[in-house]
């Protein structure tokens, strides 16, 4: 049977199959709470809902960053233009369980006390609104309470530029 099309059991290879071809923007997710800053690369996302305006975040319960997301109430989400992948393999290939990622890029405090990196082409702030389980990910649906985009985003980091990043955390 694993090789008839549309059984369950060559459906999870196909599935790897499928999203290892698929090429979407990534994300440098950021929070603070009770002192703490941390962030992580991030390329589970997706837009919800238009109005309102409602973006999904997925963060693996592994990581840093879900730890200290757990206590906060706000997350900051910033895109990354190409030749920032420093900054990307930073947030990808590091954890800040061992690695003070804040103290090797440039960053300021923006809104709700949120991290933002001096490397953003766009970011927005959002809030909490909801957390639901998604297996070994955790989403976190963000309502959009401030940000900064330009007309033109340019060239911007994607899965097919960090693929081969070895991820900081175990997912
Ligand atoms: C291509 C790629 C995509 C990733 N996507 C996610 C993601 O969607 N959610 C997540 O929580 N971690 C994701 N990660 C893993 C974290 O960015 C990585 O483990 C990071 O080092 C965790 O840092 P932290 O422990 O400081 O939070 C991804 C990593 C890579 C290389």
């Amino acid at each position: 049977m694993t090789d008839q099309p549309g059984t369950a059991d060559n459906g999870g290879a196909a599935f790897e199959n499928m999203v290892s071809l698929l090429d979407y923007p990534m994300f440098v997710v950021t929070t603070a709470s009770e002192g703490h800053r941390a962030g992580c690369l991030v390329g589970f996302t997706s837009q919800t809902s238009i109005n309102p305006p409602k973006f999904l975040v997925g963060l693996s319960r592994k990581n840093h960053t879900f730890t200290v997301a757990q206590e906060a109430d706000h997350l900051a989400v910033h895109l990354l233009p190409r030749e920032e992948l420093a900054v990307a393999k930073l947030f990808g290939g590091t954890s800040g369980d061992s690695t003070d990622k804040f103290a090797q890029c440039g960053w300021s405090p923006g809104p709700e006390g949120m991290p933002i990196l001096d490397a953003a082409a766009a970011w927005f702030v959002g809030r909490v609104s909801k957390r639901f389980e998604l297996g070994d990910h955790v989403g976190h649906l963000l309502e959009p309470v401030d940000g900064n985009a330009p007309e033109d985003l340019g060239e911007l980091i994607t899965f097919s530029d960090v693929r081969d990043i070895d991820p900081g955390h175990d997912a």
